[in-house]
């Protein structure tokens, strides 16, 4: 098989799981898929991520400290997510995303069971033995480092997708970026920027594999001759 092949298979059967095995990732291939990850590029290579991974008693507590700050809504995000902002097409995406998922796990349409499945859910990490969580780093302006940091979280995905594992990048996990800060103690001049709960992803359970739309080439790029 050539190597594009190889990689097309990784890049485009790579999905976002939600239902994971218990079964923790082996350190040296975690040690593996870091040693991929850290190939990211970044501006002037900065390279201005810091990732904290909680596994085990680590990862237990915090989802615990995630769900007791949901359930007082506490949030302590430091960038806003503003899902009224979106529009049109976007919107249309988003809604077709959460059909097919609330479909596949078998939820009904009641707008409130879904948010609380779905928060409860996210809290829990899916099931994944382990958490990743992306800071960044007060290099320069905000916006560039995201930038970098998101390179990072699909670097992660797709050597973790070409290790035989799975990924879920989650926002809502920034949303109690305070709370994880104070779990791990981590310094404050670090903003969490998203998630990546990681493992073994679950065999046959629909919510790994539900179809999705991709936007086709023609609706995403214009060429310029
Ligand atoms: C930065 C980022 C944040 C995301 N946050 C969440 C989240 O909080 N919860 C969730 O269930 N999925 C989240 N997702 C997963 C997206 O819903 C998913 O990537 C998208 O629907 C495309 O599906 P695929 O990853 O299976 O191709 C996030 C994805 C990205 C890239």
């Amino acid at each position: 098989m050539s190597e594009a092949k190889l990689f097309q298979d990784v890049i485009r059967g790579r999905r976002s799981p939600r239902s994971f095995l218990p079964d923790p990732v082996p350190q040296e291939v975690l040690q593996s898929v870091l040693e991929d990850a850290r190939n990211t590029p970044s501006n002037c290579n900065y390279q201005p991520w810091m990732i904290h991974i909680a596994s085990g008693a680590s990862r237990d507590k915090l989802s615990a400290a995630f769900l007791n700050a949901a359930g007082q809504q506490s949030f302590t995000w430091d960038f806003p997510f503003d899902f009224d902002s979106s529009y049109g097409i976007y919107t249309e995406r988003r809604q077709k995303q959460g059909a097919g998922y609330y479909e596949a796990a078998g939820i009904s349409r009641d707008a409130t069971g879904q948010r609380n499945f779905a928060v409860m859910k996210n809290l829990q990490f899916f099931g994944a033995p382990h958490v990743a969580l992306l800071f960044m780093a007060p290099v320069y302006e905000t916006v560039r480092v995201a930038g970098d940091v998101g390179m990072y979280g699909q670097s992660l995905l797709l050597s973790l997708a070409a290790h035989g594992l799975g990924g879920v990048p989650q926002t809502l996990l920034s949303f109690f970026a305070g709370t994880a800060r104070e779990v791990l103690g981590i310094d404050p001049m670090y903003k969490m920027l998203f998630g990546i709960s990681f493992g073994y992803p679950e065999p046959g359970n629909p919510v790994n594999s539900f179809p999705l739309d991709k936007a086709s080439i023609e609706e995403t790029v214009i060429f310029h001759n």
